[in-house]
């Protein structure tokens, strides 16, 4: 209603998306393989011209990479190899210049095994040790304190023979989690927090942060994957920590909030985005074609993926809207089609993410369409979690054939093969070898043979972006969904003055529509440009039509 457009001032993350850098992946600018932030920085323009206002970057402080970053050994540097904090200051200018702004990944369930809290922590009588969960391990020390498992795979407990006790680490060995009932843990990340928005960032994307607060180290009830969940999911004490962070920090500046919570519920959500979080990623719709274990692929369902985004549509007031990370497979594969309708279909999810309520998060190579890498040999895979997985598979003897298949299900790599900017060698990534391999695809699917070409993925992405800041009802206004059958997805954006009605086709088949369309073709992908009496939706055909 137009009450409530006229009421909500305008806020910056409700009318800009979110572009999601992979620092590694994205630009290397001296040849050493690995992407940096002068790199970045060389981009910004092309990130202009896409039209977001916002870039997430993962992290970029000093880390050994053991989880390529999600393990930070100083939060107050940046890793030697993307640059240093010059560096950074110059990319937060020069983003600022073109009306960019920076939020930061913020990992602190846990820290490197290398950061020097933890190191000290070995100590007993150092203060640092009690920054971390040690403790003295079951059966006379000999078995861990509780029957957790890692979100890796295998036991969340590690024994330390200098310390004689266990630690423990809710993801990789080298990944122990902090100590969050220590106040000096929390004031410590306080003035983490207060350095990076001193210099200018624009918020924090957190990590795992529904997971940080352990309300008792008990065994959990056994399961076959994240025993031990209940005592450290969606905690009240998670709860009171965030509310701090945010009335002590956050809440001071002009900066949003984005946390990653994995099996988050509505009502979990709606605390979290209460006084603690500006918004909150759920999983639902990316679980969707996952088995009982993400090794095994489930058949994807697109009436089930429109049933799990109405579903938080309806109960979540602002929803970060995504289909891609770091940690996800590329969309087109899972929810569109590599193959007849990669064009329809990589448009149709850019159109799906654009105009449900909330923020738009597109993760780099999303807006040209890149596709999954899959590997032939586990030596190719980088990805930390899956080689732990690997050597589960491998103790249980599964046919090579087989255990490839399984991993490449999962394999984070897939979607964190390097930006693909041109048909030269190395996608113009970088001059020198890539520490991970480049999708051969590259030499078709490539930025340069997109930007300013009509029809283009890129094209579709810039368009739709332009078309929200032009028409805001796109980003402040209601939702309101159809009943429909199937893969046919509808709803309306409206206020008191505007109406939008957007219809998508989820899927591979035509699809009748429910009443014949009217109104003014505001951005469809398919070529077609009349749409007046239309009473049905082609293959992935996807359409906002100006209604009111
Ligand atoms: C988050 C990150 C993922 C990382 C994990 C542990 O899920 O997105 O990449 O491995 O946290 O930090
Ligand atoms: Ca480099």
């Amino acid at each position: 209603m137009l009450w409530e457009v006229r009421q909500v001032k305008r806020v910056f993350y409700k009318e800009n998306a979110v572009y999601q850098i992979y620092p590694r992946s994205f630009c290397d600018s001296n040849g050493d393989g690995i992407g940096d932030i002068v790199g970045i920085i060389s981009k910004l323009d092309y990130l202009k011209n896409l039209g977001i206002g916002i870039i997430w970057l993962s992290p970029i402080y000093v880390s050994p990479n053991d989880d390529m970053g999600y393990d930070v050994a100083d939060y107050q540097d940046i890793n030697p190899e993307y640059g240093n904090l010059q560096d950074m200051d110059n990319l937060i200018a020069e983003a600022k210049k073109r009306g960019i702004r920076i939020i930061m990944d913020l990992v602190i369930n846990h820290t490197s095994s290398e950061h020097q809290w933890f190191k000290s922590s070995k100590d007993v009588n150092s203060k640092y040790h009690n920054y971390y969960i040690w403790k003295k391990g079951k059966c006379n020390n000999k078995k861990p304190p509780n029957n957790w498992q890692s979100m890796f795979s295998g036991p969340a407990w590690k024994f330390d023979s200098e310390v004689n006790e266990w630690y423990l680490h809710l993801y990789g060995e080298k990944q122990p989690d902090l100590n969050w009932h220590n106040s000096e843990v929390k004031e410590e990340v306080k003035k983490i927090l207060r350095f990076w928005l001193d210099r200018g960032i624009y918020g924090f994307r957190c990590d795992v942060i529904n997971q940080i607060y352990k309300t008792t180290l008990k065994d959990g009830k056994p399961r076959v994957m994240q025993t031990g969940k209940e005592h450290y999911l969606n905690q009240p004490g998670n709860h009171e920590i965030l509310k701090e962070l945010n009335s002590e920090v956050f809440s001071k500046y002009d900066c949003m909030t984005v946390g990653e919570t994995y099996a988050v519920t509505y009502e979990a959500a709606k605390k979290f985005t209460d006084n603690e979080l500006t918004m909150v990623f759920q999983f639902d719709h990316v679980n969707v074609d996952k088995g009982f274990v993400p090794l095994i692929n489930k058949k994807y369902r697109p009436s089930k993926l429109k049933k799990i985004f109405i579903g938080w549509q309806k109960n979540i007031e602002w929803n970060a809207n995504y289909l891609e990370n770091h940690d996800q497979l590329r969309s087109i594969e899972r929810f569109g089609d590599a193959g007849e309708y990669y064009l329809e279909s990589a448009k149709m999810l850019a159109l799906l993410i654009g105009t449900l309520k909330g923020t738009t998060y597109i993760y780099e190579g999303q807006e040209i369409g890149m596709l999954n890498h899959k590997v032939t040999s586990v030596d190719q895979i980088k990805d930390v979690s899956v080689l732990m997985v690997n050597n589960i598979l491998t103790k249980l003897h599964i046919p090579p054939k087989t255990k490839m298949r399984m991993l490449n299900n999962f394999n984070r790599d897939n979607a964190r093969t390097p930006m693909q900017w041109n048909d030269s060698e190395n996608a113009g990534f970088s001059s020198g070898v890539p520490w991970l391999s480049v999708n051969p695809n590259y030499v078709k699917i490539n930025a340069k043979a997109e930007v300013g070409v009509e029809n283009s993925i890129f094209s579709f992405y810039k368009l739709l972006l332009a078309t929200k800041k032009e028409n805001l009802t796109l980003c402040y206004g209601n939702i309101d969904f159809y009943k429909t059958h199937g893969d046919l997805f509808m709803f309306n954006r409206l206020d008191e003055n505007n109406e939008f009605l957007v219809c998508l086709n989820l899927g591979k088949k035509n699809q009748r529509l429910p009443f014949q369309l009217h109104g003014k073709l505001i951005l469809s992908n398919y070529e077609t440009k009349d749409y007046k009496n239309r009473d049905y939706l082609s293959p992935f055909e996807a359409v906002i039509l100006k209604t009111k």
